[in-house]
């Protein structure tokens, strides 16, 4: 009996089962560590996650790509190991990139299916890093390192890796991107295997606090009808709560040169659990959406996680817009849409006193919420269980910041570097003097929550481990501000 714990409801449980921390909308591996991201592709109606896995145990180590699949982005079939771990040869799989080579431009093709090439980096058990390929031709099962790997040797840089590729339509190339040290490597191939290096990008911009790590590329539509490019860049440690973050550039790409239009550093999320997120490719011949997803955890404590039997989940997939904000664009994000179909309206109320509304325990669920604009006002969002945990959000008018506090929120040990966590809002439309009512969304998934304030430019995730789950959430204001509060259970076809 000391073996177990017994819960307020007087259920038992082993001291070792964190069943009640498993996302259930989530992507998280049956058992073992995950870190980043790798080769999204959407292929045969299908989007592909591959993601860095340790097959045979809780931290990081033997690096090999797992493999799930899902049709709508929010249920993942998790399958066999993809490309696994060759310490005899190259090396380890890290982090990498899939296309559909539809033209067979690598002359790789041996069915009539457009083969899938993935482009990864090789680190070998001596440390040197350097890009190889290997191609599927049954939609993803079955990976074929390619023989005469690796296609970009290793040129003398310590750090030289992450590579992403995609089609440039316009210059008909294929294009790679990858970090070296803390810079951008720009290349150029017409067959995936000879590539080019053509120029570098990141030597005075951005943030330069730690290494740059799994870049993307990507274009988005403006409000006017035309587009710009987008380069991700995640960097650890010196994300903006420190330990690791990713930081985004808008500019323009010729095809061989990327130039940022802002001098300005910005994060694609202040959590400090968002990483080494990517987005989609392949979707965007069927339909014009650029979706992304994240390792939801961070390096200063990812091994110390005290999830079991598995380590590491990835965040909610998000559509990426850009969001016109005076003159300039920033990026807004937002769950992607396929939750909608699971919705289930459980609570929704307003008033101008404190609101306060039950949560289910074995659910995820969306809160959205939304107030009267005060400046002198302290806007707070509490969840809170039985035994006096509590998770706090609060805006702060005056700063126009918000800040999450995870300090007495459950599980915390020292290791948990960041339990204050602050972010500045983006939005260069708030108007502070004519705001009249701001509003935001929450997704709550066990032991993640996931913060889009307002226009989507401010995003927050965190993990928070609550002994035992939230059952309760209050909304307050020191005025009399009008509040709204709406609970909606995102119901999971898989769940228990
Ligand atoms: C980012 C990263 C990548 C690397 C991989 C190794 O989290 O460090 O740069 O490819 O993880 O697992």
């Amino acid at each position: 009996m000391s073996e177990l714990c017994i819960t307020k409801q007087g259920s038992a449980r082993s001291p070792n089962e964190t069943k009640h921390w498993r996302p259930l909308i989530h992507f998280t591996p049956a058992k073992n560590w995950i870190n980043d991201p790798n080769g999204l592709v959407f292929y045969d109606d299908k989007f592909h996650l591959f993601f860095q896995h340790n097959p045979f145990g809780a931290a990081w180590g033997n690096m090999s790509w797992g493999h799930a699949v899902s049709e709508d982005l929010i249920h993942w079939t998790e399958l066999d190991v993809a490309i696994p771990s060759d310490p005899d040869n190259l090396g380890y799989i890290f982090s990498g990139s899939t296309v559909v080579d539809v033209q067979n431009s690598s002359g790789l093709q041996s069915t009539e299916h457009p083969p899938l090439v993935a482009l990864y980096t090789n680190h070998s058990t001596d440390n040197v890093q350097m890009q190889s390929i290997a191609v599927s031709t049954d939609g993803g099962v079955y990976w074929q390192k390619y023989r005469g790997n690796p296609v970009i040797p290793n040129p003398g840089i310590k750090d030289f890796r992450d590579p992403k590729v995609f089609w440039h339509a316009a210059s008909e190339k294929w294009i790679m991107i990858l970090a070296a040290g803390q810079n951008i490597k720009f290349y150029q191939s017409d067959n995936l295997i000879g590539w080019q290096f053509v120029s570098c990008f990141g030597e005075d911009q951005g943030c330069h606090l730690g290494e740059w790590e799994c870049p993307d590329l990507f274009e988005l539509p403006t409000t006017n009808g035309q587009s710009k490019w987008v380069l991700l860049v995640s960097i650890n440690p010196g994300g903006p709560n420190s330990g690791s973050g990713t930081q985004y550039f808008i500019g323009n790409f010729d095809g061989s040169h990327f130039n940022a239009e802002h001098d300005d550093v910005r994060w694609l999320d202040f959590g400090p659990d968002n990483y080494a997120g990517v987005t989609w490719d392949g979707l965007q011949q069927f339909e014009n959406r650029r979706i992304y997803v994240a390792w939801m955890s961070n390096w200063s404590y990812a091994s110390e996680l005290p999830t079991s039997p598995w380590r590491g989940a990835m965040t909610i997939p998000r559509e990426l817009r850009l969001q016109q904000c005076g003159s300039e664009y920033l990026i807004s994000s937002a769950p992607v849409r396929e939750i909608e179909a699971l919705l289930k309206n459980i609570v929704s109320i307003e008033s101008t006193d404190t609101l306060t509304a039950g949560l289910p325990s074995d659910k995820a669920y969306r809160i959205n919420f939304q107030f009267g604009f005060n400046k002198n006002d302290k806007p707070l969002l509490s969840f809170e269980n039985e035994l006096g945990e509590k998770l706090i959000i609060k805006y702060l008018p005056k700063l126009n910041k918000i800040v999450m506090d995870r300090r007495n929120a459950g599980w915390n040990l020292k290791l948990w570097t960041m339990p204050l966590i602050e972010a500045n809002v983006q939005s260069r439309q708030f108007d502070s003097e004519n705001a009249s009512t701001l509003s935001g969304q929450l997704i709550v998934d066990m032991s993640s929550i996931e913060l889009f304030w307002h226009d989507g430019t401010t995003s927050l995730t965190a993990n928070v481990f609550p002994t035992e789950a939230f059952n309760k959430i209050t909304f307050s204001t020191e005025s009399s501000a009008k509040k709204s509060l709406t609970v909606d259970i995102i119901e999971a076809k898989h769940e228990a």
